[in-house]
């Protein structure tokens, strides 16, 4: 009894950190972690209320992200959410992909995505042709492990960049998958692909250091132990 327990948790265990863990299903996504998310913005507290832009400037601050530097600069927001951090950089063209734009623009009463310069209701891993060559900063904050195909994410990202452009990408790194963040990215295979992708990293840290306060006191988004946080240009 006790050994057929055994062998069926570490099914389960290998089921959920298979060595494809840059992929997962866009179905599934779409079902499971679209739904969640989508039922978790409509009800976030957080996001409501003026907090959550002193939060972003915390955050951003910490990252040695100024507002000023991005004036009159195009700058990629890539998962944006239903409240748009990047409102942020001062004077800065600010656009918006997100799946559930048109659903958070639609069920969402303080979404303030319509004050993007443009916003794209579409998963990263599609490529949007208008935006390559255009970005000078792409920025993403707590998102690429909730997606279903980081590689194609990192090349769009790479592809949008102007030739002098930087990328910022801050995610959570976990031990095992779940519904809501289907991808297990670890610092290993993250420098591997932004290396197969022509990015170079600049600079890498993990966790938030002074600002734990952030996640109540945690050095993540939330799920997992750390969050990953890189600084990237073209190589
Ligand atoms: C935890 S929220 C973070 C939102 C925002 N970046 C922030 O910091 O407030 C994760 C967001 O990632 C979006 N997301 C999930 N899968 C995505 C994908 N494949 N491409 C782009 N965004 C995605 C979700 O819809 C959700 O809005």
């Amino acid at each position: 009894m006790l050994r057929k327990r055994t062998l069926k948790g570490l099914l389960s265990r290998w089921h959920k950190t298979k060595p494809d863990s840059l992929t997962y299903s866009r179905a599934l996504w779409s079902r499971q972690a679209q739904k969640g998310e989508l039922a978790f913005h409509k009800q976030d507290q957080k996001r409501q209320g003026v907090g959550f832009d002193a939060n972003s400037k915390f955050l951003f601050e910490h990252f040695g992200l100024i507002r000023e530097h991005f004036r009159g600069c195009t700058v990629i927001d890539l998962g944006a959410g239903s409240k748009l951090r990047t409102k942020y950089f001062d004077e800065a063209q600010v656009i918006a992909i997100e799946p559930l734009a048109d659903r958070f623009l639609d069920e969402v009463p303080w979404c303030d995505l319509n004050v993007a310069h443009a916003v794209y209701s579409q998963p990263a891993e599609h490529r949007i042709e208008a935006l390559i060559g255009c970005a000078d900063l792409v920025i993403s904050i707590n998102v690429l492990d909730h997606c279903y195909n980081f590689y194609q994410i990192i090349s769009n990202i790479r592809a949008y960049l102007k030739p002098d452009g930087v990328a910022f990408l801050s995610f959570d790194e976990h031990k095992y998958r779940d519904s809501m963040h289907p991808l297990i990215l670890s610092d290993e295979i993250c420098h591997e692909v932004f290396r197969d992708n022509g990015l170079a990293v600049s600079r890498h840290t993990k966790g938030f250091g002074n600002v734990k306060w952030i996640a109540k006191g945690r050095e993540s988004y939330g799920h997992g132990d750390f969050c990953l946080n890189y600084w990237l240009s073209s190589a």
